[in-house]
């Protein structure tokens, strides 16, 4: 499978420029489908029929990731920029951005008086090589992402954007597992998750389905001075109760924990204080879904280095392809 991560985490696109993941996914999904669609927002939805016994499941997972956009071009040819979802700025000084023409820069940041003191966004700037506006290759509106190889080191693998591009790579290889399955699945590969569960948001709206089942990432208390939270690295995937955008359906949490317990598959319980996924826009869309969220436990969300252990990734697979190869009575 970290084949496929690798692809998928080393690809480029910032929420609303996702067109780059759409191509790479499609070839992934088209031999287990039985039908394609893509939606005015750019969503990739791909139906899985059922025997026509089970319910309509809609699982989301982003294709979008945080990125920068540039604001305005100097008359040297630097670029002040705005952020795509949650870019902050001590994650910033030094790192690689990369436009969907290929185009490199470097940000750094305006002169710091105060070494201990981190500057804002718009403090800082993206050099592109360029000597003069004119010559600028890249101009105002443009969207980069950032740029950092993929690593793998025992179990533990580091990436930009694995939030979240391992839910697609979980949704992806969930799907050509699932031989049969009694529901109408529909994955759906959303867009602009990290600006707002745009995406999941219209899909959710325009199927109308009865489950809801994102996956994403969730933060760990695994680390060094981390706020208290009882998810960490290695421990199984995360079934989320909480977070601060939805109540996940407490029917769908005790289905889900079943699953697991029968299949022996190890999970935790995720309550995450801070941050929501696609769920609370699937939950909330025409007259309600049933909505949950299978979250891979991730340390350094938002930075370039975002790490997680393969063995949650392999049991969120798992996991998932048993809640959907079985009847869901929530
Ligand atoms: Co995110
Ligand atoms: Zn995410």
């Amino acid at each position: 499978m970290n084949d496929l991560i690798k692809k998928l985490v080393e690809a480029y696109g910032p929420s609303g420029f996702e067109e780059q993941m759409r191509e790479l996914i499609r070839p992934e999904i088209e031999p287990y489908a039985d039908e394609i669609s893509v939606d005015a927002l750019g969503n990739l939805i791909a139906r899985k029929k059922g025997d026509g016994s089970g319910l309509k499941v809609m699982v989301a997972a982003h294709m979008d990731e945080i990125g920068v956009m540039v604001s305005h071009v100097t008359k040297e040819g630097f670029l002040r920029f705005t952020n795509i979802g949650g870019v902050f700025p001590h994650n910033l000084m030094g790192s690689r951005v990369q436009f969907a023409n290929g185009v490199m820069g470097v940000i750094y940041c305006d002169k710091l008086e105060d070494r201990g003191k981190i500057h804002p966004l718009n403090k800082h700037f993206i050099d592109v090589g360029a000597s003069s506006k004119e010559d600028c290759p890249v101009r105002v509106g443009d969207a980069a992402g950032f740029v950092r190889p993929f690593m793998a080191q025992g179990s533990r693998l580091t990436a930009k954007s694995m939030d979240d591009r391992i839910g697609c790579a979980v949704a992806i290889e969930a799907l050509k597992r699932l031989k049969a399955t009694p529901h109408d699945v529909y994955f759906v590969f959303s867009v602009q998750e990290e600006v707002g569960t745009r995406g999941a948001q219209t899909a959710a709206q325009a199927l109308n389905p009865d489950v809801g089942i994102a996956v994403d990432v969730t933060t760990t208390g695994d680390i060094p001075e981390a706020r208290p939270m009882d998810v960490s690295l290695g421990k199984g995937p995360a079934i989320k109760v909480k977070d601060a955008g939805m109540i996940a359906h407490a029917g769908l949490v005790r289905l889900m924990r079943q699953r697991a317990e029968e299949s022996g598959i190890p999970f935790q319980l995720e309550v995450l204080l801070g941050g929501s996924t696609d769920a609370r826009s699937i939950q909330i869309a025409n007259g309600g879904a049933a909505a949950g969220c299978i979250s891979i436990p991730c340390r350094y969300v938002h930075s370039q280095s975002e790490t997680l252990d393969a063995d949650d990734v392999e049991n969120g697979v798992k996991l998932l392809a048993e809640i959907l190869a079985n009847p869901l009575a929530l």
